[in-house]
């Protein structure tokens, strides 16, 4: 192989000098793959499906200190015992109309990826430098602060892996979501930085660090999230998540949910610990979303009616800096595109969540906004004693209350 390769180079060397392009190649010696990226921007993608046909079994895959264009989707799934190193940078093109036709479904809420990635015992690794560059701008632009946009895709999708490791990767100017990790297990993803910062006057809404669906056991370790949304967001049947020691500027902070989307479908969340977090100018520090009990149009940006529960999750152990809303947030009273009410209708059931301990300070005052359901009160709902956060105006502490069981704390007022 090696030897038809290297012939192979050869050639495309000697024609490099007559017509100056050199398409992408893969390296092979032994078990581990060697990308080598087109000379002239065009699409490197079928390269590296075909290093990881190659060496995704019992092997290594090497992006080179290069960059890497990709033009079109791809699927390098069931992978197994394969080490990655990503001493470049991924470029997605923006060629929005293709992207939109033909990225890959991920199963749920019409969401699409551009690089739906999995197998078992893989270890991913970006050396602090590997970099995935979305070229995201053009889509904040496009999508004008549209939420769900069709087809606008997730950046990475780690799909059925388990015992693997994603370590010291970069993710700037995600398309859409950054990550989204779907019927996994047993991950960690250590040292990942997240920045998707919009140069015009449309934000960079969708650009979630990750979002979790049918996935357990799951550590994130940390991150640094720079963005316009949810920075990591346990959805649909997320259980034993641990988020520590991370970084969050702008944003909505932790986000359980949103989740209920489905009419008469079953979901749930559950053992979600986040500690050691700092918030910069985010939202909320930790965030609790359902949609109502009605279903109104259908998902992304419509749905409802969803049954299930979210429970034993916590949030400590924070520093909140100038928190533009509140520190805790439950609504269920979720809906997009304008519609409204039905917020006392959700069967969702949220219990057992804690806030604090935790320091800081919120712009507006408010500790807690609580909304829950009249259909399904929240019990067990703690803030910690000594969560003493203050106003940045020296404003007083506000904590509402709609539909809490047995406030421990006392409420100011009621949330709507
Ligand atoms: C391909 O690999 C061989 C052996 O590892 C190496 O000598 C050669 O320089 C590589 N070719 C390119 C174009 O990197
Ligand atoms: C994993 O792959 C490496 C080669 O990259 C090989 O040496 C090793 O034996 C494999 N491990 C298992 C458990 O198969
Ligand atoms: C990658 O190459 C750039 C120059 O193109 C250099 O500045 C940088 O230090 C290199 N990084 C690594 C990790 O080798
Ligand atoms: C996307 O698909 C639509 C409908 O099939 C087609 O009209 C359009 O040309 C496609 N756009 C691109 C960029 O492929
Ligand atoms: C789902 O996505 C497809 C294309 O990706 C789009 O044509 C369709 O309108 C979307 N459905 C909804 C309900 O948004
Ligand atoms: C959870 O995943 C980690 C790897 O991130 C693994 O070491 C640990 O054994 C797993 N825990 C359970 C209970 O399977
Ligand atoms: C995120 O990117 C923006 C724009 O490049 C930059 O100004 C900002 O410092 C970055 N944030 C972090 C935390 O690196
Ligand atoms: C915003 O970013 C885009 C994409 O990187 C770039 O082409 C454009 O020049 C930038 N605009 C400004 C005003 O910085
Ligand atoms: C949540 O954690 C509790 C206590 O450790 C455990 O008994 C329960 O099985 C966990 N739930 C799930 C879905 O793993
Ligand atoms: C509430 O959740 C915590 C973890 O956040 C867990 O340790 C505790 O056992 C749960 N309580 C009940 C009654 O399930
Ligand atoms: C606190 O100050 C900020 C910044 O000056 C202002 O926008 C906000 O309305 C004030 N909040 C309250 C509750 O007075
Ligand atoms: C609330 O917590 C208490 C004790 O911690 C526990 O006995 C009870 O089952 C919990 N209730 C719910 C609905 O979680």
């Amino acid at each position: 192989m090696g030897v038809g390769v290297k012939t192979l180079s050869l050639i495309s060397l000697l024609l490099c000098t007559v017509i100056h392009a050199w398409p992408a190649t893969v390296n092979k010696t032994g078990s581990t793959c060697t990308i080598i990226p087109a000379d002239d921007g065009t699409d490197d993608a079928p390269a590296i499906i075909s290093a990881f046909e190659q060496c995704g079994q019992d092997g290594s895959i090497m992006f080179m200190n290069e960059t890497y264009h990709i033009e079109s989707v791809m699927q390098t799934t069931g992978l197994s015992n394969v080490t990655v190193h990503l001493y470049g940078t991924l470029l997605w093109g923006t060629d929005t109309g293709y992207w939109r036709n033909n990225s890959l479904q991920l199963g749920y809420q019409n969401q699409t990826t551009a690089w739906i990635f999995g197998g078992n015992d893989i270890t991913f690794m970006g050396h602090g430098y590997g970099t995935f560059d979305g070229q995201g701008q053009t889509w904040y632009d496009l999508a004008q602060n549209v939420s769900n946009l069709a087809g606008r895709p997730i950046a990475f999708t780690i799909a059925n892996t388990s015992n693997s490791v994603f370590s010291g990767i970069r993710f700037v100017q995600s398309q859409f979501w950054t990550t989204a990790i779907t019927h996994s297990e047993n991950l960690l993803l250590e040292d990942i930085y997240v920045n998707s910062t919009s140069n015009s006057t449309w934000s960079t809404i969708n650009t979630d660090g990750t979002d979790t669906f049918y996935s357990n056991n799951l550590t994130f370790l940390r991150w640094s999230v720079t963005n316009g949304d949810d920075a990591i967001a346990p959805k649909a049947n997320s259980s034993n998540l641990l988020i520590q020691d991370s970084i969050f500027y702008g944003g909505n902070g932790v986000a359980i949910g949103s989740i209920g989307q489905y009419l008469n479908e079953f979901e749930f969340i559950e053992n979600v610990t986040a500690e050691n977090i700092i918030c910069y100018s985010c939202q909320f520090i930790g965030y609790v979303k359902t949609w109502t009990g009605i279903q109104q149009e259908y998902p992304p940006n419509g749905g409802g009616g969803g049954l299930g529960y979210a429970k034993n999750i916590v949030f400590r152990d924070f520093v909140s800096i100038n928190t533009w809303n509140a520190i805790a947030q439950i609504t269920q009273c979720t809906s997009y595109v304008g519609l409204t009410g039905g917020c006392d209708t959700s069967k969702f059931q949220i219990s057992n969540i804690t806030w604090g301990p935790g320091v800081g300070n919120t712009v507006t005052g408010y500790l807690a906004e609580l909304q829950c359901s009249g259909a399904a009160p929240c019990p067990n709902i703690t803030l910690v004693d000594g969560l003493n956060l203050v106003g940045t105006n020296g404003t007083e502490r506000q904590v509402t209350c709609s539909n809490v069981v047995d406030p421990t704390f006392g409420c100011t007022g009621s949330a709507e």
